[in-house]
């Protein structure tokens, strides 16, 4: 398995149908079937990690110096599986986006493009439900004001914001997924899983950072601006999504004293930056970080890299 990355840069974006049809043949070339190419009647391993120590959310605290080896790695557990929830509410609403392109019925290769990323979408959220139950928890299911939410949010017109908000789900878990799978003490399965993922979703981030590109573009600078404060917004609802307070009563911890801490840790500022770079910069040189509101709730969200905030 070779492992792509999206190189695209937003002075670079090219015409809409060519990319389409760059990322269609290599979605003809290059895919897997989570059900086939992983095996899963292999046993988990006994002692292996769920998630990198250093990414889990407490790490460094004064609670995490009270926890045992094999807490720490059941909390990497409930973590991995909170994420890998979170990854399947998201994969739902991408995959609506894609549809409401689709269903413009256009018939364009750009068209084609996001009825072929739905597919895969759709392989992935089925392997990380496979991943959740063999991991013998049950899945972290959303709150329901959350999922009201995102409901609202598909009546809302596809634009720069909606773009950025796959980017923000997609590049976040890219960046985070590119380090893990390469953690031999990871647990195989997890890893296989990871390498899936990475490979294709190289695609998805190039689709929707050219699509935002070419969205701004298009927009006037009034609707730009809605677009970047939008996105800011999400952004902070989203970094908080990823790992539900519930996480913590695995190991004893208050939901609400464990949220608390994780936050305040300096590992929250260092995780955020760390997962966010690639897309964040990315993020600035398509002009989605300016603006006074703008920078300000990207500064909140501690996930700028310092010498951009
Ligand atoms: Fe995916
Ligand atoms: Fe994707």
């Amino acid at each position: 398995m070779t492992e792509d990355q999206s190189t695209s840069r937003a002075k670079t974006v090219g015409p809409r149908d060519k990319t389409a049809r760059r990322l269609l043949k290599s979605t003809a070339n290059k895919f897997y079937d989570g059900e086939a190419d992983i095996d899963w009647d292999a046993p988990m391993v006994d002692g292996m990690r769920w998630m990198p120590e250093h990414r889990i959310s407490l790490y460094r605290t004064k609670l995490w110096d009270k926890l045992t080896e094999e807490q720490r790695r059941e909390l990497g557990r409930h973590e991995i599986v909170s994420i890998l929830s979170f990854g399947i509410y998201a994969e739902g609403i991408l995959s609506a986006n894609l549809l409401r392109v689709f269903g413009k019925g256009t018939f364009s290769d750009h068209s084609m493009y996001s009825i072929a990323e739905v597919g895969e979408e759709s392989r992935h959220s089925i392997m990380f439900g496979k991943l959740i139950e063999k991991t013998g928890l049950k899945p972290y299911t959303m709150p329901k004001a959350g999922l009201l939410v995102s409901k609202i949010a598909q009546f809302l017109p596809l634009g720069p914001a909606s773009y950025g908000g796959t980017l923000l789900i997609e590049e976040v878990l890219d960046r985070a997924q590119r380090e893990a799978q390469n953690d031999p003490e990871m647990q195989p399965h997890l890893r296989q899983m990871m390498r899936i993922h990475v490979i294709e979703e190289s695609r998805h981030i190039t689709y929707a950072r050219e699509e935002m590109v070419r969205s701004m573009q298009a927009t006037n600078r009034i609707n730009r601006a809605i677009h970047r404060v939008i996105l800011a917004t999400v952004a902070n609802f989203t970094y908080i999504a990823l790992i539900n307070p519930r996480v913590y009563r695995s190991v004893g911890i208050n939901p609400i004293r464990g949220i608390v801490t994780a936050m305040a840790s300096p590992t929250y500022k260092t995780n955020m930056q760390f997962f966010s770079e690639p897309m964040i910069r990315f993020f600035a040189e398509a002009g989605m970080c300016e603006g006074v509101v703008t920078s300000r709730l990207w500064k909140m969200t501690r996930a700028m890299p310092d010498d951009l905030a």
